[in-house]
């Protein structure tokens, strides 16, 4: 169904080199004229594209018209053909109790306030570590490949159980899962070691649990009415592992770019400021949190999320017919002006709860606490260790990823005179 019959207008695509920070401006044109357009999608499937605040939220938060079986990035990758079955234990494509029983399990164990509260000092340790690395080779770094992906490789490896060395199995399914190149023939070859991996720990811990995710999901599974099969449980983990370190990474060297650059030279992030956002976090830890938040709406969610209409229904006034696809635009509608003031603006003081950066609804982001900490742990660390942090290239020749819904720049180099030593742990 919605395969392309007729003319349509193509899905804009964002055009990184114009706009590195947001939505191309024509996302931004179509939410204010026509908020809900027939597109053509970079895939070849046709869709609804929604960009305005109220749609997206609406849509999201109603799984029983709006259900997530063609996967959430089908308009984006090709191998994620939207008909194809659901395959045992791909609880990211289901939908009502079927999902829930997953949802039920995988939530608690890597989003309750305890579990984040014992993940906290490894997070603190693995920044600092990497810190003193840094600062041991000298000063600069490429802070995308030299920092984010090795933190946010280590907690989500910390969080499962899965030793450092062992990343390349999930970091090679991940390019694949994430890559629009890559063919179905691709996916299965980049998989299938890591599926096998994640067999293997499943197995050693159902005789040996230890105190990590994977052993406490085995728990609460046992402990339940309808047990996983060791199938679901890889499913399970290997999700958590392909979804949990690149999308952090990206976000966190997307938002440490718009807080380093010079507003005068972007046009966006600090523009009414004036000065860069760095100075004002700096200078003012408590507003970490909210800065976390912003960096999660103003960066979240970029390549929007692909749903199916179940039944004939309709969206801001637009009829949609069953079997049609949507395309939410969250980036385009986490800068909605009905919403949030001065949207374009990066604010790290803002108060940007309510956006739709991880999602909203049943399939809202599983690890959006780990993310928050993460970012969190960060944003703090680097401010007090490495006040004098700076960019190391002109905007203009940041490169950027394309080809994939992980939206963010491919490498960052920055620079600084001192590193600071690290405080006493908490
Ligand atoms: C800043 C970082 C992150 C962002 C912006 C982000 C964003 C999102 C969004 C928008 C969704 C919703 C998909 C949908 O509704 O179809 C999602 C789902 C998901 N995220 Fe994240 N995420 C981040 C970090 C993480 C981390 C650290 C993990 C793992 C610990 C993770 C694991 C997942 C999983 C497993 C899902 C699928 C949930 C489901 O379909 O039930 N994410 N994420």
């Amino acid at each position: 169904m919605s395969r392309p019959t007729e003319e349509l207008p193509a899905l804009p695509t964002p055009r990184l080199d114009e706009c590195p920070f947001g939505p191309a401006p024509e996302m931004t044109r179509l939410r204010e004229t026509t908020p809900v357009i027939r597109v053509k999608c970079p895939t070849g499937i046709t869709a609804w594209l929604i960009t305005r605040y109220a749609d997206v939220r609406e849509v999201l938060g109603d799984s029983e018209r709006f259900s997530s079986r063609p996967g959430q990035a089908a308009h984006v990758l090709a191998h994620m053909n939207p008909d194809r079955p659901v395959a045992e234990g791909e609880f990211t494509r289901m939908d009502g109790p079927a999902y829930q029983r997953f949802r039920h399990h995988l939530g608690p164990e890597i989003g309750m306030p305890r579990r984040l509260l014992e993940l906290r000092p490894l997070v603190r340790r693995i920044v600092d570590e990497r810190i003193d690395a840094l600062a041991a080779a000298g000063r600069s770094a490429e802070f995308y490949g030299d920092f984010a992906v090795p933190v946010t490789t280590a907690t989500i490896g910390g969080l499962l159980g899965v030793p450092y060395s062992d990343r390349g199995l999930f970091h090679d399914a991940a390019a694949a899962m994430f890559g629009s190149a890559t063919s179905e023939k691709g996916i299965r070859a980049s998989t299938e070691p890591l599926f096998r991996y994640v067999h293997g720990l499943v197995q050693e811990r159902r005789k040996n649990p230890g105190d990590d995710a994977i052993s406490r999901m085995i728990g609460r599974s046992a402990a339940s009415a309808e047990p996983f099969s060791d199938t679901e449980l890889v499913m399970m983990s290997a999700g958590l592992l392909i979804s949990g370190f690149d999308t952090t990474a990206t976000t966190l060297t997307h938002g440490l770019l718009a807080l380093l650059v010079d507003s005068e030279e972007s046009g966006e992030p600090g523009k009414s400021g004036g000065s860069r956002e760095w100075e004002r976090l700096r200078a003012d830890p408590s507003l970490l949190p909210a800065a976390v938040e912003e960096f999660a709406r103003y960066f979240g969610g970029a390549a929007g999320l692909t749903r199916e209409v179940t039944e004939d229904t309709e969206i801001g006034g637009q009829p949609l017919a069953k079997g049609d696809y949507v395309v939410l635009a969250v980036q385009t509608a986490d800068r909605d002006p009905a919403v949030f003031e001065d949207p374009e603006r990066l604010d790290v003081g803002r108060r940007a709860e309510g956006h739709l950066g991880f999602g909203y609804g049943p399939h809202q982001c599983v690890g959006q606490q780990t993310a928050r900490l993460e970012m969190s742990v960060v944003l703090e660390t680097l401010t007090r260790r490495i006040p004098s942090l700076r960019l190391a290239a002109d905007l203009a020749d940041i490169p950027f990823k394309t080809g994939t819904p992980v939206v963010g720049p491919a490498a960052l180099p920055v620079e600084w005179d001192a590193v600071l030593p690290a405080g006493e742990d908490e």
